[in-house]
This record gives C-alpha cells, sequence and structure tokens, in this order.
C-alpha cells in the first residue's frame, strides 16, 4: 500500500477523533450515588459548583460533598479578623439544590495558620478565645446545613512520634487544642458529628497506633468525638489485608469511620513497564477491597466514603508539592469517564445491605 504523507496524517487525526477508549476504561457503570443509600461522597470547589459539566458531574454520581479548600482557616479567616464565607456558601447552595449532604472540612489543621491567628499574642488566654470564636463563628454559620466536621485535621506528625507541633499546640497544649476545639464545635452544633481525621493511617502501624491511643486519651477526657476520619491517600501497591487491619482497629472505638480522603495513586516506580490497563486493574482491586473492608463494619459505624476527587486531571496529587504529572489516582478518566476503580466502587455498595441512617437531617 503506497502511504503518501498526507494520507497516514489524516489517518492518524482520523484515529484520534475516533475517542477509543483508554485501556482498562469501563464501558459505563451507573451513577455511584445510585448503588447504596451509603454516603458516598467527593470533594467539591465552588468553582465546580459554577462550571456546567463539573458540576453535572458531582450531581450525578455522588450523594456528599466535602470542600476541597473553601471551608479551611485559610480560606474563611480574613486578616482583619472576619470570616469570608462566599465560596463555601456557593457549596452549600450547590448542595442542597442536589440533596447531597456536606462534610465541612476542616476546623483546625496545623497547615493552616491564617496571619490574623500568628499576629495575635501568643497566649493561652488569647489563642483559646480567639479559636473559640472562630470555631463558634464557623460552626454556627453553617448549623443545621453541615452533616459533619473535621474538627482537628492530621494532629500527629508524619510517623506518629508526636502531636504536631502547631500555633494552637504550643498555646493550649497537645491534646488541650484538641479537646478545646471539639468542645466548641459541640456547643456550637450540636447535632453535627465530629471528627478526627488523619491520614496514612493503613500503611504506617506505628502512627495508627499512635493514633488509637490518641482519640483514646481524648475519649478519656470527656472530648466529644463522635467519629474518626482515616483519609486512605493509598497506592495500588498497598499490602493485602492492611485496609481491613486499620478499619477493624479504628472502628474498636464504636465511632463513626469516613473513608475521607480516597485516591489510590499508581506512585512513583522508577521503572514504569506495567500496562495502563494492570495499573487499572490493581486499583480497582484496592478500591474493591477497601470498599468491602468499610462495608464490612457494623451499620450504626458507617458514615461515609468520599473520593478525594472524581476526575485523574483534578487530583491533588498532579499538583505541587507531589507533582506527579502522570499519575490516575481517582475513579473517572480525564473526560469523566468511568474507570475500572469506579466500577469495583458501584459493585461493592450494591451488593451490600441497605445504609442505616444516622438520625442526621436529610440533605445535611
Ligand atoms: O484558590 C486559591 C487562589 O485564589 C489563590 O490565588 C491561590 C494562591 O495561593 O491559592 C488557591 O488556593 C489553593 C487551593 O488548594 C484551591 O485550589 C491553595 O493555594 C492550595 O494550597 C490548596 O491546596 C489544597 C490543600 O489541601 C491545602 O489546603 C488542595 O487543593 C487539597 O486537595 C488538599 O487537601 C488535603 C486535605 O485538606 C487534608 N488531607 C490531605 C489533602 C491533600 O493534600
Amino acid at each position: 500500500m503506497n502511504l503518501d504523507r498526507r494520507s497516514v496524517i489524516l489517518g492518524a487525526l482520523g484515529l484520534a477523533a475516533c475517542d477509543f477508549p483508554v485501556a482498562g476504561a469501563v464501558a459505563s457503570v451507573p451513577p455511584l450515588r445510585g448503588a447504596s443509600a451509603h454516603p458516598i461522597g467527593c470533594t467539591v470547589t465552588a468553582a465546580e459548583c459554577l462550571d456546567v459539566i463539573a458540576s453535572n458531574r458531582l450531581a450525578e454520581q455522588f450523594s456528599q460533598l466535602t470542600p476541597e479548600f473553601e471551608m479551611k482557616m485559610n480560606a474563611l479567616q480574613r486578616s482583619d479578623g472576619s470570616r469570608s464565607f462566599g465560596a463555601a456558601d456557593i457549596i452549600m447552595a450547590y448542595a442542597k439544590s442536589h440533596g447531597q449532604s456536606v462534610h465541612g472540612h476542616a476546623l483546625v489543621w496545623y497547615l493552616h495558620q491564617p496571619a490574623y491567628f500568628t499576629a495575635l499574642a501568643n497566649t493561652q488566654q488569647v489563642i483559646g478565645r480567639e479559636l473559640d470564636r472562630y470555631i463558634a463563628d464557623v460552626c454556627g454559620h453553617f448549623r443545621g446545613a453541615v452533616r459533619g466536621w473535621d474538627v482537628v485535621n492530621e494532629p500527629l506528625s508524619p510517623n506518629g512520634e508526636m502531636i504536631r507541633p502547631c500555633l494552637w499546640s504550643n498555646a493550649l497544649g497537645d491534646d488541650g487544642y484538641i479537646i478545646r476545639s471539639f468542645e466548641a464545635a459541640r456547643q456550637a452544633d450540636p447535632d453535627a458529628i465530629l471528627f478526627l481525621n488523619e491520614y496514612d493511617l493503613e500503611s504506617r502501624p506505628e502512627k495508627r497506633l499512635a493514633f488509637l491511643k490518641l482519640v483514646e486519651r481524648l475519649l478519656r477526657a470527656g472530648s466529644p468525638i463522635d467519629g474518626i476520619g482515616t483519609q486512605t491517600h493509598a497506592t495500588i501497591d498497598l499490602a493485602d489485608g492492611a485496609i481491613a487491619e486499620t478499619l477493624r482497629e479504628l472502628a474498636g472505638f464504636g465511632l463513626k469511620i469516613h473513608v475521607s480522603e480516597l485516591d489510590i495513586s499508581f506512585g512513583a516506580p522508577r521503572f514504569d513497564i506495567e500496562s495502563l490497563a494492570s495499573k487499572r486493574a490493581r486499583q480497582a482491586q484496592q478500591a474493591r477491597a477497601i470498599a468491602e473492608a468499610y462495608l464490612a463494619l457494623p451499620a450504626e459505624q458507617h458514615y461515609a466514603f468520599t473520593l478525594w476527587g472524581m476526575i485523574d486531571s483534578q487530583s491533588h496529587l498532579r499538583r505541587p508539592p507531589r507533582n506527579l504529572v502522570d499519575d490516575e489516582p481517582l475513579a473517572f478518566d480525564e473526560s469523566g469517564r468511568p474507570k475500572p476503580m469506579a466500577r469495583a466502587i458501584y459493585d461493592a455498595f450494591a451488593a451490600a445491605p441497605p445504609a442505616q441512617g444516622d438520625g442526621v437531617m436529610p440533605g445535611r
């Protein structure tokens, strides 16, 4: 066959336009939120709520939303001491209009120390008063609309060897700032479900042990903790059985369990010779294992199963500081097509017994 250069180029363009499914894409998966009455969640940003394609996708697929940024201190706290709720209110209005509950993330986090607070006299009295006021204002603003809160996010150092030093711990004590934050949140919204949220609990047994000890101390101190968020930023290489063991141990307190920030990274292997289809298949296996481990917990301890993003291109892993620009950690590909991970999650939830409500107001 004598193919001139023009024919080859046109042929290639024609193929590219055929939108061939990428290896491992799944023909069709029903909307995840239809699999079960269990809240299946995803991150959301105000920009996505205002984008026609993104907002339709989120409404179709998810029954609960976690603001990825707009409810954090750096987003809410102005330098003059006032609070800025505009972007978060866009998300709240969007969720309400689509019958989606909202999980508030996160009231207190070592990583967010806005200038307004760092400029204050770093005394127990001043920082304590201002933290109380902040939590009262934020929980008060969303009272009756937010189903639950990550009251304190990532309290431990990366290996769990200590409570991570921060403005709040320096002024109020390691456990002290956590206890105070939960008490302020309970007072401001008695109906919200209050969580302590941490990462790497499934991959670092030493951190998980330290976390369990922290939760035990806080409960003994009378801290009003209702639930544990295990972020589950996993990889396709997560050890078999690790997530089931983790969730069983975390569930030992009888508190609600939230798989709160699920993504399953391909990692950054030095020699990446594994096929995309193979990586996607392993990713789906991990997703199924995580979903089934969550669903195996006592019904009264189910809170939600939340993905940290919907389509691969929006993953935080692709942005600084991780910069995994080729990673595909989420359930939907760049075009919003479901991957085997989405099918695995759908099938696990569809096969599970019906969800048991937690009595929280619908849509909360
Ligand atoms: O929207 C502002 C923009 O107005 C501003 O000009 C720009 C410059 O600073 O920042 C923009 O905000 C960015 C925000 O994401 C929204 O895109 C922040 O810089 C950026 O730091 C922020 O990153 C988020 C990060 O938490 C820090 O808040 C990521 O999206 C989010 O995925 C990540 O999520 C965390 C969880 O909260 C806790 N667990 C780990 C997880 C991943 O790191």
